[in-house]
């Protein structure tokens, strides 16, 4: 069952004003990418059939990424009316297909796919909370709380089943940290950059994977601060079985932040940006 409905949403109170350009684009791609969510349960299904307890989970999960592309794609109608949503998801599903076709885990085990599942939901809950702490916009403050609580809870459930999996197959921890940090540097790769692109630009624009995830990444990342990246770490390192407490955590937290902070730094004057934002 779902834990909020389209309807639950106070759609009536969109104030436009308070609609930040500078968040739309990034709504309108963060829409057409969470779409995508029947797609991977399908893969999912196919790497775990044997297990229907998982399976069941999954589709659920798929139902709610769906929903959650709907919700952004509806948000970013009401603040830019001309904006056509359907016309860029079908875009988007023509020129974008997920690497999915395997009968097995692409990341070598099912504890580590269900580690990359892991990551994912780190970055989307972390993401949503930096959205939803920053907006301004009534109505897009409250979707980004159901959103990233739907994702904080994507996080357990993955989790758990990656516990199971983990205590059957026991991946070593720099294997697993590998997982993780590969499916992170996944980012950057076309899925997020080509929904930007089909989102925000004309068909006739040349599609370019490194202008459009610059372009996508340098909004995105000015909405977090430390706290983000600080909880994000913790589920990371929980996720790889590394301590959440302690020393580890609080470097790993700092380097993060650092790395975060020189990295928009270099895109905002690369694409000569303003240098923070509020959505
Ligand atoms: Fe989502
Ligand atoms: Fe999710």
């Amino acid at each position: 069952m779902k834990h909020w409905r389209m309807e639950d949403i106070a759609w009536d109170r969109f104030e436009a004003a308070k609609a930040a350009p500078e968040v739309l684009p990034l709504i309108k791609a963060a829409a057409l990418v969470e779409r995508n969510g029947r797609e991977y349960a399908g893969y999912l299904c196919r790497v775990f059939d044997a297990d229907a307890e998982l399976c069941e989970a999954v589709r659920r999960w798929a139902e709610e990424e769906v929903q959650h592309g709907e919700a952004l794609g509806k948000w970013a109608a009401l603040a830019d009316p001309a904006w056509d949503f359907h016309g860029a998801r079908d875009r988007f599903n023509a020129g974008y297909k997920p690497p999915l076709d395997s009968e097995t885990s692409i990341r070598g085990s099912r504890t580590g796919e269900l580690i990359a599942r892991c990551m994912v939901e780190t970055g989307t809950s972390s993401y949503y909370t930096a959205l939803a702490d920053a907006c301004q916009e009534p109505v897009l403050k409250q979707l980004c709380r159901h959103i990233a609580a739907d994702e904080f809870r994507h996080y357990k459930l993955f989790y758990d089943h990656m516990r199971r999996y983990q205590a059957q197959e026991r991946i070593g921890s720099a294997r697993r940290l590998m997982i993780a940090a590969g499916r992170i540097g996944e980012g950057e790769d076309d899925e997020l950059a080509y929904a930007y692109y089909c989102a925000n630009e004309p068909a006739s624009k040349p599609y370019e994977r490194a202008r459009c995830s610059a372009a996508y990444l340098s909004g995105a990342m000015l909405y977090y601060r430390f706290g983000h990246i600080q909880r994000g770490i913790g589920m990371t390192l929980k996720a790889v079985g590394l301590p959440t407490h302690g020393r580890l955590p609080a470097v790993a937290a700092r380097m993060a932040w650092w790395w975060l902070d020189r990295r928009r730094n270099r895109l905002t004057r690369d694409l000569k940006l303003p240098a923070r934002v509020s959505a």
